[in-house]
């Protein structure tokens, strides 16, 4: 029984298809269309799933399609949020209108539409699980536990913006929500939007200056803001925030109670936005630890499944875990809305249609999150023959030894193989690597490869057996979704001048023996690489760490800043020439920059994904 999932028109659109209970493919609508964040109805994911499955031009069609929430329940929370402020949200609703009314409450026959473009019968019926029913499925049913507590925060979804649950067996029940407007999600994404970055997009930028900042705004936030409940639970004061009734996230009382207007976006970056993140850090680890908490006490259960948007907070992930409230964590890789249209499915495979559920205790479902598209070795010569590229051939034996070497010798590489990864990070397949013991990688990376703020520390990945060697972390985090310290005895004691220097100077100061992956608080986001999950990359770890002694590489997803991750070798080629790559790895082939003949002269590559594009691709290429 194949059955698709899907969402999309609020962010990050993303397909699935899951034959029996197994995912066969998830991919985000983003990767396809070359649009960060793309948030339309996800047509070329959907095809790409559909050819993985087997059910593209095979009229063999789809048993079921679920979507990820309840688009009606969701107009009417806007109709009431509008009805209970009118008149003074008139300019935000008459822009909401005529999007719903023309495109966001017709997703039924929207969905006929496509299947029927893409030469597949629809099913009888379309299910529509709620927003947090769809994340909190997403955060059990892959998990590897029997049973655990479920735990889903995230901006909004019809009303619920965090739920309780349970989950045991094949069957998840929500115990208990928290209702919109009081939202963590909509909480820090207002202090994102008033420190001048993006909202739903770069929530994690503020997490990444947090370090950076004291916690002088913490007090204010807990007493002027919130009403925070010992169980987690809490009200905002909506007197300082624009999201009910206008267009931006907070308002000029927020503005005066911390202190001036909001930063505005590429100013540089001053002590109160460092203070302001540090703070709504703090609040959000708070939160998160309160609810996690009031979970382990409602369900009795000893670990815990967790997704939404604010799951994608490695640092507070990392302090729950720490904090030693549940014994296990497990959190969806995709936990923002991609993650949804997975989660929408395997709800109605399990809690609609009692199928069984098999957990080993051990294992997830996730196998790795290297769910997309995969391209064979002669799909990519075929590829760079088109394009005029000049490479070589590695054999088996010598890739990784080759690829380590260079990567030892400071050399910045581009590394592509394998099946594209689900959800927001790339986890070795579609990566940039380097080497993590360099101190000038860091801002290396940040200024000509990734041409983004250079206060950014990079990921490391690490062989999974070697993980507490380098870090104070006695398990795997294999979605690079838990904050750890770097191993004490790797790290040199801060000289206590830390907070007096420019933000480059501290940003450039070595803090352990691997400075490229240590941010300035000593902690690294995490990932171990598995044999049985990634075997090509973990090969490389091998290799790397038998010519330096370090089992540890730096990992950066493979994109310029603005773009979404590649998807093609066509994308990679794109970003490699682009960027200031060294090398670029696409499956066996290996491809100099200085080799390369001048950007501009492939006439073949420059356009070739540009302006979006339609599955199929590797199925059928
Ligand atoms: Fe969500």
């Amino acid at each position: 029984m194949k059955i698709v999932g899907l969402s999309c028109f609020y962010h990050d659109s993303a397909a699935c298809v899951i034959e029996d209970g197994c995912i066969v493919a998830a991919a985000q609508e983003e990767r396809f269309t070359r649009k960060k964040h793309d948030d339309a109805f996800p047509s070329a994911a959907l095809r790409y799933c559909l050819a993985e499955a087997g059910s593209l031009g095979s009229g063999a069609g789809v048993d079921a399609v679920a979507f990820y929430d309840k688009p009606v329940l969701k107009f009417h929370r806007i109709l009431e949020t509008y009805l209970s402020t009118a008149p003074r949200g008139l300019g935000q609703f008459s822009r909401a209108l005529p999007v719903w009314l023309r495109e966001k409450l017709w997703i039924e026959p929207r969905i006929q539409e496509e299947l029927e473009r893409a030469g597949i019968e629809p099913p009888e019926r379309i299910w529509f699980p709620e927003h947090h029913e769809s994340h909190a499925a997403s955060a059990f049913y892959p998990s590897p536990f029997e049973a655990a507590a479920v735990l889903t925060v995230d901006g909004v979804g019809e009303w619920a913006t965090a739920t309780i649950g349970v989950g045991e067996g094949a069957r998840l029940v929500l115990l208990e929500q928290l209702d919109f407007p009081h939202s963590l999600g909509l909480l820090y994404s207002a202090f994102t939007s008033f420190t001048g970055f993006k909202v739903n997009s770069a929530e994690y930028k503020v997490m990444g200056l947090a370090p950076y900042g004291e916690g002088t705004y913490t007090d204010l936030i807990l007493r002027e803001l919130i009403d925070l409940k010992p169980d987690g639970s809490f009200r905002l004061d909506m007197g300082y925030f624009g999201y009910l009734d206008d267009l931006e996230m907070t308002n000029e009382r927020f503005a005066k109670l911390f202190g001036g207007p909001p930063r505005a976006p590429e100013a540089p970056l001053t002590k109160r936005d460092m203070d302001l993140a540090r703070s709504v850090q703090e609040v959000t680890e708070e939160i998160v630890l309160r609810m996690a908490r009031h979970a382990r006490q409602l369900t009795g259960k000893s670990r815990l499944c967790l997704a939404g948007g604010v799951a994608l907070n490695c640092v507070a992930n990392g302090k729950l875990l720490r904090a030693g409230v549940f014994d296990e964590l497990w959190i969806q890789p995709a936990a923002g809305d991609a993650g949804g249209a997975l989660g929408a499915a395997l709800a109605i495979w399990h809690n609609e249609l009692g199928k069984p559920r098999a957990a080993d205790g051990r294992h997830d479902a996730m196998q790795g999150a290297y769910l997309g598209p995969e391209f064979s070795p002669a799909q990519i010569r075929a590829y760079l023959d088109a394009a005029g590229a000049v490479y070589r051939e590695l054999s088996d034996a010598e890739w990784a030894p080759v690829v380590a070497q260079r990567i030892a010798d400071e050399q910045v590489v581009g590394l592509f193989h394998g099946r594209m990864e689900f959800g927001p990070r790339a986890l070795g397949n579609r990566s940039i690597v380097g080497d993590p013991r360099s101190p000038r990688m860091q801002s290396l990376l940040n200024r000509k490869i990734k041409q983004r703020e250079s206060f950014r520390p990079f990921a490391p990945a690490c062989l999974e057996e070697r993980i507490a060697e380098v870090f104070e972390l006695d398990r795997p985090s294999p979605y690079m979704l838990l904050v750890a310290d770097v191993k004490r005895e790797r790290c040199l004691p801060p000289r206590g001048d830390e907070r007096r220097l420019d933000l480059n100077e501290w940003v450039n100061r070595p803090r352990s023996d691997l400075p490229a992956i240590t941010h300035v608080d000593f902690s690294a986001r995490v990932q171990s690489v598995s044999r049985a999950t990634n075997p090509r990359f973990h090969r490389l770890l091998e290799a790397f760490d038998a010519l330096t002694g370090c089992p540890v590489l730096i990992n950066t997803s493979m994109n310029v800043r603005g773009e979404p991750i590649v998807c093609t070798p066509a994308d990679a080629f794109r970003c490699f020439l682009r960027t200031q790559l060294d090398c670029l790895v696409l499956g066996p082939f290996l491809l100099d920059k200085a080799a390369q003949p001048p950007l501009g002269e492939n006439a073949d590559w420059s356009g070739s994904r540009s302006g979006g594009s339609t599955w199929p691709g590797s199925a059928t290429d």
